[in-house]
């Protein structure tokens, strides 16, 4: 019987010992013009690479997980690159191996029959099974070592730390015996968390949501963030209705950047943090000072800000959000403003702005929600004379 398909009549199949491929008769003899033609694909690929790995130098990137700056980040890192060059070689040897064989295998006019196939074939299988199984195996080890070290309980010495997750940003309550405040409570501090260097920060993270449109027990605006500082340590989700923990450490004075990193609503991307890490004796002026209420100001300007911070500016109520320790103003919908001006407080309304920027703030009292889109600070139609005396007054919080 004659078959009609034209894979199946009875010439010599290139795929014959006896026969070379053509491809493999073409590489022992490369023209110039075969090389020519695939050059443009080089210069491509390394242009694109050089743009790509301009994004890569180290400095002036506050955010740059390859950076480890304490023992958790280092830890992590310690992980990914292993795990990391294990991917590049199954990356390399799978990919590289389905290019060779299509360009190897292609197909050519005049040689266009079906290749031997091995479907099928026992030997093949269990061994793609059994290889990537010892890849994962081998990753798996270290891993899940990792995973149970960073879960372990905190040293004793650990400094407690509680993150509230609010639309959108982040506050931060000390709940030690020993950060209790004079006025009453515990330290409490917004956008920026200072900590002391070389000790261990036990974060336990909520999110709190605003009391505003919502009761103790169902908070409105509760959604699920992401706390992330990038050189310190791994993110941790931030769920409503549960508490998260996360331990963090940093080994040298500075500032840390982080980030919100699971998307929670307009302001998301710019839900920003700063971690602050002192020297021991810095960190125990800064505690000492985060203990007194909120100063007093002698200038007249300030004072009028107080009074209207306090008593009503504009059409509303500074007081119903914000706390300021050691006054009438104790609302927990807002950040804390007690210490807004302490050096260490070096950004604001979660750190879009450097809180030395006078016009950044004065900006902001004048219209929240056009310069922070979404924002749950209402616009109370303050006057520029209430913009300045209330800038005056957070500027005397030191
Ligand atoms: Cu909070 Cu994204």
């Amino acid at each position: 019987m004659r078959s009609s398909n034209r894979f199946e009549t009875g010439e010599r199949r290139w795929y014959s010992p006896s026969v070379p491929h053509p491809a493999a008769r073409a590489a022992t003899t490369p023209s110039m013009r075969a090389i020519a033609r695939t050059k443009p694909w080089w210069v491509l690929a390394l242009a694109a690479a050089a743009v790509l790995f301009t994004a890569c130098s180290d400095s002036d990137l506050p955010q740059n997980t390859f950076a480890p700056a304490g023992p958790v980040a280092d830890k992590q890192a310690g992980l990914f690159w292993p795990v990391f060059w294990v991917a590049v070689a199954v990356f390399v040897i799978v990919e590289g191996g389905i290019v060779w064989m299509a360009l190897r295998f292609r197909h050519r006019k005049g040689h266009d029959r079906l290749p031997k196939q091995i479907h099928g074939n026992t030997r093949l299988e269990v061994g793609w099974t059994i290889l990537p199984a010892l890849v994962i195996a081998v990753v798996m080890v270290p891993t899940v070592g990792l995973i149970w070290e960073l879960a372990a309980e905190p040293s004793d010495d650990a400094l407690n730390v509680t993150v509230e997750g609010h639309q959108w940003w982040w506050g931060f309550s000390y709940t030690d015996d020993d950060m209790q405040t004079s006025y009453g409570g515990q330290i409490a501090t917004s956008d920026v968390v200072v900590i002391p260097v070389d000790r261990d920060v036990h974060f336990s993270l909520e999110s709190v949501g605003g009391l505003i449109g919502g009761t103790a027990e169902q908070a409105d605006y509760a959604v699920i963030h992401s706390f992330w500082v990038p050189k310190l340590g791994g993110k941790q989700d931030v769920v409503p209705g549960h508490t998260e923990t996360l331990t963090l450490s940093a080994d040298e004075p500075g500032t840390y950047w982080g980030q919100c990193a699971e998307y929670c609503g307009l302001q998301h991307g710019r839900m920003k943090l700063r971690v602050v890490a002192l020297e021991q004796a810095d960190w125990e002026a800064w505690v000492a000072n985060q203990k007194q209420p909120g100063v007093v100001p002698t200038d007249p300007l300030a004072a009028r800000g107080m009074d209207l911070f306090l008593n009503g500016a504009g059409n509303g109520q500074c007081i119903a959000c914000h706390a300021i320790g050691g006054t009438d103003a104790a609302s927990a919908a807002g950040p804390d403003l007690t210490h807004f001006a302490d050096p260490t407080h070096e950004c604001f309304a979660g750190c879009i702005w450097e809180t030395n920027d006078r016009e950044a703030l004065a900006e902001w009292l004048r219209n929240p929600r056009d310069v922070k889109l979404g924002s749950k600070m209402p616009d109370y139609d303050l006057s520029e004379d209430e913009i300045e005396a209330l800038v005056a007054y957070l500027y005397s919080l030191t």
